[in-house]
Formats: structure tokens, sequence, C-alpha cells
């Protein structure tokens, strides 16, 4: 058998002629950028995410840095984050050319470690980039409680999160803005690149569509500014697919209470840790080898034996080659938890139109891994 990774096209074969449908408004509309199927889908993923304003951009990195420039953060200011997430998070604030600051992750949610933070907290730190890593909500009540009190900006990278909340809170409950993307494997997913930026702050909504759009809002008239647009085909597959976003989340939480079911009983291997009361969309089941140095025999054996299981991301940020490439960086305090996530770390196939006989397929071979392995 054969399980992937991903499944795109299963997923497109099921609401194709909704997607397709949108797709023709569009290209009868003869409006392909900031036409209105893209205002359509701000629109609706505001009122989604209950945010007064959402803004359709590029992509998901450009997300967070326009949102950072939106907020006059550039050169000598710091951004606090954790080293063991997509390397976009970080590469967003040297865009900017602000500083970076590594703090450890949390030894169970894998997310920022809130306890980290506040050691990290120089004159110069202007803003705090957590991550809702794996789909997992970071622990928001006590980043905002540290950024109030600090007097920082709270930018949450929600890549992998989307339609995710905490317990007590929503996302962006406190922060001047969340981010996201929708390149293609994304929970909410288009058939490319792109991101958006939602927030109750009129003047980041303001100044962020106007950096998109080569500092315009009015033709003719610019100031400083990027080309970084969601265009409408893209908004078209998106608003097409937010409809069904909640059968997907739950379709991904079925999957991963099968895997965590199944893999119980494994002696080599850390499951997940979803904390209760928080809706944890399962943009990834990461599994951590407890022995790091077993983590390549798991893959190969998984690859091996027709599971395209992955690593979301076996290097960390700070030991990639050539780091920090002569941008500002520093490391406060040890990352040994980040580091040993990047060392151990393996996911596992996890998208909704997966089926029972292909997971517990997953499970059956991690089990006899782990049965020579435990
Ligand atoms: C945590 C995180 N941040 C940022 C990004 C960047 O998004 P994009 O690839 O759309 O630029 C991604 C995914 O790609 C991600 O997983």
């Amino acid at each position: 058998m054969k399980v992937e990774f991903y499944g795109h096209v299963r997923q497109y074969l099921n609401i194709r002629t909704e997607i397709d449908a949108n797709i023709q408004r569009v290209l009868m509309s003869g409006k392909y950028v900031l036409g209105p199927m893209g205002e359509q889908f701000e629109k609706e993923l505001a009122a989604y995410t209950g945010h007064k304003y959402a803004i359709g951009v590029g992509n998901g990195t450009d997300a967070i840095w326009l949102t950072l420039l939106a907020l006059g953060i550039g050169p000598g200011d710091e951004v606090i984050t954790h080293p063991n997430t997509f390397f976009a998070t970080a590469e967003a604030a040297w865009v900017v050319g602000a500083t970076v600051v590594f703090v450890d992750c949390d030894p169970q949610t894998r997310c920022i470690d809130p306890k980290k933070i506040e050691a990290a907290i120089t004159s110069k730190t202007r803003a705090i980039v957590p991550v809702h890593l794996y789909g997992q909500c970071a622990d928001m009540p006590a980043i905002w409680k540290i950024a109030e009190k600090h007097n920082l900006k709270v930018i949450e990278d929600n890549a992998q999160g989307i339609d995710g909340a905490g317990d007590t809170f929503k996302q962006g409950d406190r922060s001047a803005a969340v981010t996201t993307s929708f390149i293609i494997q994304k929970n909410l997913g288009c058939f490319g690149d792109g991101g958006a930026i939602y927030t109750n702050d009129s003047a980041i909504d303001a100044r962020v569509r106007k950096l998109r759009s080569h500092g315009s809002t009015k033709r003719d008239h610019h100031s400083f500014g990027f080309n970084s647009r969601l265009d409408d085909i893209q908004a078209a597959i998106l608003s097409a697919k937010l409809k069904h976003l909640k059968d997907y989340t739950s379709a991904r939480a079925k999957w991963a209470a099968r895997y965590t079911a199944g893999l119980k009983t494994c002696r080599a291997i850390t499951l997940p840790y979803a904390v209760p009361g928080y809706r944890h969309v399962w943009h990834l089941y990461a599994v951590e080898t407890k022995n790091p140095a077993k983590r390549d025999a798991l893959l190969a054996f998984l690859n091996k034996e027709g599971v395209d299981a992955k690593t979301h991301y076996s290097i960390a940020i700070h030991k990639q080659e050539g780091y920090p490439w002569g941008k500002q960086a520093r490391i406060v305090g040890a990352v040994t938890e980040a580091e040993k996530n990047a060392a151990s770390v393996v996911t596992l196939p996890m998208f909704p139109e997966l089926t029972a006989e292909e997971v517990d397929y997953v499970i059956a071979k991690v089990q006899e891994w782990d049965k020579s392995n435990g």
C-alpha cells in the first residue's frame, strides 16, 4: 500500500463543481487582481475569523513582514520567536532588517515557551511572533500578559493553525494581527501561493493594503511599497474551500484521534501533546523518536514501506548552514528543546481525505518499527 502525505487532488475532486464555478466567475469577470472575488474572500475570511479586516497578500511570509513593516518595525528592533518553526517565521523579520531573537520551545507543545520570553526582552524588543505550530495555538494568554507588561506587539504566525482556538481565547484576541499562509498544503490551501493578514486595527489594515500594492490605493498615486497581492483565481479557490474548513478540521481531528489510539502503546516514540480544551486543527501529526539517533531509521522504514512520512523541521533555524547570513540574530538561553524537536520529529500523513485503511496501515507500520526499537 502507498499512503501519500497530501491529498490535494482528492480534495479538488470532492468539491470540483464549487471550485470550477468560482474560477469561471473570475475568468468571465475579466478582473483577476484586486477584483470582486478577492474582495469577497477578504470579507468572508474576516467574518470567519471574527476580525474587522482581512487583507489578501502573495504568501504567508509576506503576510508576516508586511505586518512588521506596517507596525514600523525594522533595523535596530528585535523580534522574539523560536527556532523550531518553518524558516519563514524568522526570515520575515530579517526581510525588514530586524534582529531575530530565538528562545526555546515548550517541551510538550513545541510552540514558543512563554517562560523563556521575558529573559530575552531588551529596550530594543518590539514584537513577539508566536507560531501555532502543527495546528495548535501557542499559550497566548501567557504571551499577551508579557507583551502587555512590556508594551510589545504580538503577531501570531498562524500559517499552520487556521480554524484553531484556545480554551479561553480566540486567535488574535489581544494581538496586533494574525497572519496565515494558503500555500497548497495548508489546512486552507489554494492552488499556488497565497496568504492573508487579519486584524482589528484599522491602521494596520490601511498600511498593509497600501504596502501590498506599490504603496497605492488610488490610480497613479504611489508611495513606497511592494507587489504582494492574493489574486482572484486563488481567492475563488479559497472561497469555495472556506465553506468546508470546519469539516476539514473535523476530519483531521478524527484521523489524529485514530493515530493516537493506535499508537499509544508505542514505546520508542512520543505522541503529539494536545492541550486539553484547545481546538487543535492538526495541520501536522508530529511524533518524536525518544532516541533522536533513531529518527532517520523510522523515517527510512516508513518511506520504504510506502508511507510518505516527512520531517517538519529537521534543522532548527539557527543550525542552518551559513546562519545568520550577515543578518542580526541572538539566541537567549539554551534552545535544547527546539534542537531535540528538530532531531527527533517525524510527521505522518495527515489530510482530511485520508481513509481509515490508510491511517490503519500507517499505524501498523509505525507499530512494526516500534516493536523492534522500543
Ligand atoms: C509556520 C509558518 N510560517 C510561515 C510560512 C510561510 O508561508 P508561505 O510559504 O505561504 O510564504 C509557513 C509555510 O509555508 C509556515 O508553516
